[in-house]
């Protein structure tokens, strides 16, 4: 199976060992939200996601020496294992799409984009820059005077234009077009009209990406299925240029799981970095830059090889 391709249900290709991924296994208590449920329940649940951070904490520290690994990787092949593992880990588990892992976070306080404490997380705009901010800043910079229209994927409430108008002139008559979920949208918007900022829009269709000057995908592109170049194919007129970063890529194949944010759960996708690149050659584009940093990463408990250890940036332009 090429990199990239999508895996069947419950496989997935490492070299050329078949991986189980024990999609069906629903180690879950319940998919039901908790609205009506007793005070046991919710307190048992709560238990339940403790011992679900505790073990893959654990089991993180114990993959990270590579001989006890070594050891962990030949009994995940034992079915057995795997369900002790499974029954360990909870939704901290490789998942052969997003929407599996969706699936097993839901019920425990997952579709955490919508979360309280993640808007107010994402709401702290302005925020100081992260290492992975400089090379992007290297590249952008030198465009300025060209570029009038940014189009952000997963831009949240309009964090990087804060973030990077302290550091760059961003000209009065570029637009900056955050997409985002619904919720998120509103907060930008009206944070974005409290300071009178009129660079910033806010869009719910992708295809207001149509033909702009600069595409970014930071920190968003591991939460769509799709890789972002096929999600470009769908604008006739492609970006000029097209920054990736704050991505979580692996070089085998690519692997959904669960991002634990303490109070809430994220299902992510990290996509196969070869071929993602490649996808990009393959609508018109040429690499131009690409960098990794350490500053994050997702580690699946038990599965360190199918992981991203750090999250990656590429800078790209379209061809001729
Ligand atoms: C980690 S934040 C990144 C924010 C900002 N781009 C940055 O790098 O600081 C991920 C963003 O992706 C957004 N997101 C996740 N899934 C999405 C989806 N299906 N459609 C649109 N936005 C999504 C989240 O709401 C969130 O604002």
């Amino acid at each position: 199976m090429p990199a990239g391709a999508t895996p069947r249900q419950g496989e997935l290709q490492m070299g050329h060992m078949p991986v189980t991924t024990d999609d069906e296994d629903t180690s879950s208590v319940t998919t039901r939200e908790p609205l009506g449920t007793s005070r046991i329940a919710a307190s048992l649940k709560r238990a339940r996601i403790r011992q679900i951070q505790l073990c893959s904490r654990g089991l993180r520290l114990v993959d990270s020496v590579p001989r006890t690994f070594a050891v962990i990787k030949w009994l995940r092949r034992l079915p057995v294992v795997r369900t002790i593992l499974a029954a360990m880990t909870g939704y901290n588990k490789p998942f052969s799409s997003l929407s599996n892992a969706e699936a097993a976070i839901s019920g425990y306080e997952g579709g955490g984009h919508c979360s309280v404490e993640y808007l107010e997380n994402t709401a702290a705009h302005g925020q100081r820059l992260q290492l992975s901010d400089y090379p992007a800043l290297f590249y952008i910079r030198p465009l300025l005077p060209d570029i009038k229209t940014v189009f952000d994927l997963g831009g949240g409430v309009g964090s990087l234009f804060y973030s990077y108008s302290k550091y760059i002139a961003i000209p009065s008559d570029l637009t900056w077009t955050v997409y985002d979920l619904p919720k998120t949208l509103e907060i930008g918007d009206r944070i974005a009209r409290e300071r009178s900022e009129r660079r910033l829009r806010f869009t719910d269709r992708i295809t207001d990406g149509e033909g702009v000057d600069l595409f970014i995908g930071c920190g968003s592109l591991h939460y769509f299925e799709m890789p972002l170049p096929d999600l470009l194919t769908d604008l006739t007129r492609k970006p000029r240029y097209v920054l990736v970063n704050r991505t979580p890529l692996v070089d085998g194949p690519p692997v959904a799981t669960a991002q634990d944010g303490g109070t809430y759960r994220l299902a992510c996708k990290l996509h196969n970095r070869l071929d993602l690149i490649h996808r990009f050659e393959a609508i018109g584009y040429e690499l131009v830059a690409d960098w990794r940093t350490s500053e994050a990463s997702v580690i699946i408990p038990c599965y360190p090889d199918l992981s991203a250890p750090n999250y990656s940036g590429m800078f790209f332009q379209l061809k001729g």
